[in-house]
C-alpha cells in the first residue's frame, strides 16, 4: 500500500477497526483467506458489523448453515487477537480507541469520518486486508488523510435552514456526497449539532459520495495553511426536503433504526417514543452489543412493543434484510444502500415517523 501511495515510511497506529466481516459480503475465499492468517495484532483492534446478531440470529430468521460459516469468521479473527465487538462505532463504546491527533487504521466508512471529522484523529479509508495488516504490525503507511495536506477543505456549503434530528442530518449528508462526491466539505449550519446527528451526516456523505473528512466550525480543526474553496454551494429546505419525497406512498413492510449504530440517547429516545404501544410490521433497532448491554433496561423497554433490538449486524449487512422488500429509515447512508446492496426499497423519515410507521396501521 505504502508502494502504490508513494509513502515515506510507516507510522504507528493506536488503533485499528477491520471491515470484511460479514459472512454475506466475504464468502468461502474471505473465510479460508482470514482462516490461513497466523499472527497476534499489537495495538487494540475491533470487528465491523457482521452479518447476523451473533447470539440471537435465529430471531432474525437466518439459516443455521450461514451462522456457523458466520462463527467461523468471527473465531478466525479472536485467534488474531480481535475484539469482536462487531460495531459501525466504535467512539460509542471505547473513547481510547481514539483521540485528536492520533493517527488509525480504520475501515468502515461512517466510522473513518467521525473519527476525521469529530474526533480529530488521522485516518484513511482502509480495506479488509490493509486495516488487518495494520492491526498485525500496528502501523500503516503515511499518506492520505495522514497528511496535512490532503486535509484541506475544498468545497464550502451554506444550509440555510435549521436541520432537527439525525434524519434531518442524514438528508443533508445524502445531498453533500452526492454533489462533492470526493472532496473535504466546510458545512456552516444555523444550529451546533449533536453528536447523534454528526455520525449521521458524515455515514451519508460517506455513502452517497466518498468523504472521509468535513468540517465544522467549533468541532472540526482545520488545518493552518489553506488557500480557498474549490466551491461554494447553497442549500435550502426545498433541497432536504426532496430527500424526503422520496418516502412518499413507500408502504414498507419493516422499519429499521441504526445506521450507524444506535447510541444509549438514540435507545432511549425510541424507549419513550415506543412506551404503550405495539409495532404492526417489523421494527429493527441496531446497535453495538456494549451498548445494549449497558442499557439492558431500555433494550427490555423497546422489545415489550415488539421491536427488537439487534446487536452486532444491521440491516445492510445482514441477508435477513432479504426478506423485505420495502424499508423506511432515518438513515442516509442506509437510505443509498438498501437499493444498490440490498434489492430493497428504501425511504427516510424522522425518528418518530417511523416509529409512527412501525406502530400505526
Ligand atoms: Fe453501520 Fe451498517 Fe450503517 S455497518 S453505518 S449500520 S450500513
Amino acid at each position: 500500500m505504502g508502494d502504490i501511495y508513494g509513502a515515506e515510511r510507516l507510522i504507528p497506529v493506536k488503533s485499528v477497526q477491520v471491515a470484511g466481516v460479514s459472512f454475506r459480503n466475504i464468502g468461502e475465499a474471505g473465510l479460508e483467506w482470514i482462516s490461513d492468517l497466523k499472527g497476534h495484532v499489537v495495538v487494540p483492534s475491533i470487528l465491523n458489523p457482521a452479518g447476523m446478531d451473533l447470539r440471537r440470529w435465529n430471531n432474525m430468521g437466518i439459516d443455521e448453515e450461514f451462522a456457523s460459516k458466520q462463527m467461523k469468521v468471527i473465531e478466525a479473527y479472536e485467534r488474531l487477537g480481535i475484539f469482536a465487538a462487531c460495531t459501525c462505532t466504535p467512539y460509542q463504546i471505547n473513547s481510547c480507541l481514539a483521540n485528536r491527533n492520533d493517527h488509525l487504521a480504520w475501515s468502515e466508512s461512517s466510522a473513518v469520518s467521525y473519527a476525521n471529522s469529530v474526533i480529530g484523529a488521522c485516518t484513511n479509508r482502509e480495506g479488509g486486508p490493509s486495516a488487518l495488516a495494520a492491526a498485525l504490525v500496528g502501523k500503516t503507511p503515511l499518506y492520505g488523510y495522514h497528511l496535512d495536506e490532503n486535509r484541506k477543505p475544498t468545497h464550502e456549503i451554506f444550509v440555510d435552514m435549521e436541520l432537527n434530528g439525525s434524519s434531518d442530518f442524514g438528508a443533508l449528508g445524502y445531498l453533500i456526497g452526492k454533489i462533492v462526491k470526493a472532496g473535504n466539505p466546510s458545512i456552516h449550519l444555523n444550529k451546533m449539532p449533536d453528536t447523534d446527528e454528526l455520525k449521521a451526516l458524515g455515514a451519508a456523505m460517506a455513502a452517497s459520495g466518498s468523504i472521509a473528512l468535513y468540517y465544522i466550525k467549533r468541532i472540526t480543526t482545520s488545518p493552518s495553511k489553506y488557500s480557498g474553496f474549490n466551491e461554494t454551494i447553497s442549500l435550502d429546505k426545498k433541497d432536504i426536503d426532496s430527500v424526503f419525497e422520496k418516502s412518499v406512498g413507500l408502504d414498507a413492510d419493516i422499519v429499521a433504526l441504526g445506521c450507524p449504530h444506535c447510541s444509549h440517547s438514540e435507545l432511549a429516545q425510541i424507549g419513550k417514543m415506543l412506551e404503550g404501544k405495539k409495532i404492526c410490521r417489523d421494527l429493527w433497532i441496531c446497535t453495538a452489543r456494549q451498548i445494549a448491554e449497558t442499557n439492558s433496561d431500555l433494550v427490555e423497554k423497546i422489545e415489550r412493543s415488539g421491536a427488537k433490538v439487534i446487536c452486532d449486524t444491521c440491516m445492510v449487512v445482514s441477508p435477513a434484510t432479504d426478506h423485505y422488500k420495502k424499508m423506511i429509515t432515518n438513515s442516509g447512508k442506509a437510505l443509498v444502500y438498501l437499493p444498490t446492496l440490498c434489492n430493497v426499497e428504501a425511504g427516510l423519515a424522522s425518528m418518530e415517523e417511523c416509529i409512527r410507521c412501525a406502530t400505526e396501521e
